[in-house]
């Protein structure tokens, strides 16, 4: 197998995929044969390379030594189209390239997705039906509808679906796949699980870095198309689809598409940039690029008429946090002391993995005073020690042809549609500065309520 990266001197690479292939390579889930094929523009050789990414690695690696034997960096401009004769010669001449199988990461802006994709279909280094030939692209998916359209276009012309993978590296986390099994194998949980009973539903994704090196994509993205458009409405559409009629990929993806098809935002969306963002590298001085967004959205289907489901997402937070709280109506108390609240159903995804629900019970002594109390499963202790890291499933998937934890194209139309429209918009509302979380978390309290944030 043939594993080749392209962008791989990128934070992606040596943050998220050398680890996962690593961590492939010690479980024995790679092939017997296989080579990863690194490609950047800068003048590096395979030790300077290699040497780099070691050191960005933290974490026990035993046995690198053996593993980079397996990894070489090769030089290119992969926006160069005639660069692509060579390249086709060097991977023809790979002696794992026996099999044929062939898997091209494209851990790159989307604007090189088109260029790279042609190049490699013009070379027939990607061929219509052959399944041993297979395409990865980073998310987003396109810069806007239009690219997006664009880009899927030219994929469906020469290969097909099956051979093509959108990753969303959320939907390989554990808690995003454990969203599916608390909801459709839970009584106490499903038959809840609609407009008369949640009162509001919360998914918060917060970062605590900054924009770092990668100011160029960020500053055509933002908070909106990096964050929003992907992890946090697939996130969404897990928590609100309805019972897809069985389990496979197809049925799966056609209720979630539901989801977003009718997902509807309110105005006003609260925009906000970190103090500091113009002074970042490669940021223009005068750049109106959101890092933090907040948004009240409806399902406007039977099951969530009225409900509010609150996205939230920043940078440089005081914390990185993702979580989703669903908040269940009062329950007409009958008990006049004590606190009692709400009950709330949270699932954690970062950085702890688990379920809390906080209901009301009996506060401890002779008075009968009602109080929270709360059930607390950590699903990263008490399962198997460590569950695998998002881009390890996911690059495992690929090898394998499963595609169901990647975003179908209809997914990604139906995300587009929502967000180009708020990106019309969003000239009209006004851009927060921040210098911190409680900062720009006042501005949604004023906006929504102290039970939002
Ligand atoms: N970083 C993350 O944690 C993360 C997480 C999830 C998803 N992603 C997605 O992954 C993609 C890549 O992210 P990233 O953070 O790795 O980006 P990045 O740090 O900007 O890396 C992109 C790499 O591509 C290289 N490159 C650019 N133009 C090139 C060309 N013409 N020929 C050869 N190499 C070229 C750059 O090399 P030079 O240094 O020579 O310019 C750079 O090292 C993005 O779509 C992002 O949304 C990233």
């Amino acid at each position: 197998m043939l594993f080749t990266i392209f962008g791989a001197t990128g934070d992606l690479t040596a943050k998220k995929l050398v680890p996962a292939l690593y961590a492939l390579y010690m479980d024995e889930q790679l092939p017997k044969r296989f080579a990863v094929v690194c490609i950047g523009r800068r003048a590096y050789n395979d030790g300077v390379f290699l040497e780099e990414v070691r050191e960005k690695l933290s974490g026990v690696y035993d046995k690198w030594e053996d593993f980079k034997t397996h990894i070489s960096y090769y030089q290119m401009d992969f926006s160069n189209p005639e660069a692509y004769g060579d390249f086709e010669a060097f991977v023809r001449a790979q002696p794992q390239n026996e099999s044929g199988d062939k898997i091209y990461y494209l851990a790159t802006a989307p604007r090189f997705f088109p260029i790279i994709a042609k190049a490699l279909i013009e070379h027939r280094l990607l061929t219509r039906g052959d399944m041993r030939e297979k395409i990865v692209f980073e998310k987003p998916f396109g810069e806007d509808l239009e690219s997006a359209v664009s880009y899927n276009r030219l994929l469906l012309e020469s290969i097909e679906e099956s051979q093509v993978y959108r990753i969303d590296h959320y939907l390989g986390k554990e808690m995003l796949q454990n969203i599916m099994m608390i909801r459709f194998t839970n009584k106490i949980f499903e038959s809840i699980w609609n407009h008369e009973n949640i009162e509001h539903v919360k998914i918060v994704a917060y970062e605590s870095e900054t924009v770092k090196q990668r100011g160029g994509y960020y500053d055509s993205a933002g908070a909106l198309k990096d964050m929003m458009q992907n992890h946090l409405f697939q996130t969404l559409a897990l928590v609100a689809m309805d019972p897809p009629y069985g389990l496979s990929d197809e049925l799966i993806k056609n209720q979630k598409v539901k989801v977003l098809e009718h997902l509807r935002v309110e105005s006003p969306i609260i925009f906000g940039q970190y103090d500091g963002y113009l002074d970042e590298k490669g940021i223009p001085p005068t750049s109106k690029t959101e890092t933090f967004v907040a948004m009240k959205a409806f399902v406007d289907r039977p099951r969530w008429l009225g409900t509010p489901f609150y996205l939230v997402t920043g940078k440089k937070m005081d914390e990185k946090r993702a979580e989703i709280v669903i908040t269940f109506k009062d329950s007409n108390c009958l008990f006049e002391k004590g606190q009692p609240d709400k009950n709330k159903l949270t699932i954690e995804i970062f950085p702890r993995e688990g379920i809390i629900l906080q209901f009301n019970g009996k506060a401890p002594g002779l008075v009968s005073y009602a109080m929270p109390m709360k059930m607390d499963y950590c699903h990263m202790c008490n399962v198997m020690g460590n569950s695998p890291e998002a881009y390890e499933k996911l690059i495992l998937d690929v090898i394998h042809d499963d595609a169901s934890l990647f975003t179908r194209w209809d997914e990604i139309e139906n995300a587009w549609r929502v967000i180009d429209r708020i990106s019309k918009g969003k000239q009209n509302e006004p851009l927060h500065i921040y210098k911190n979380q409680s900062e720009i978390e006042a501005v949604v309290r004023d906006y929504w309520g102290d039970k939002i944030i």
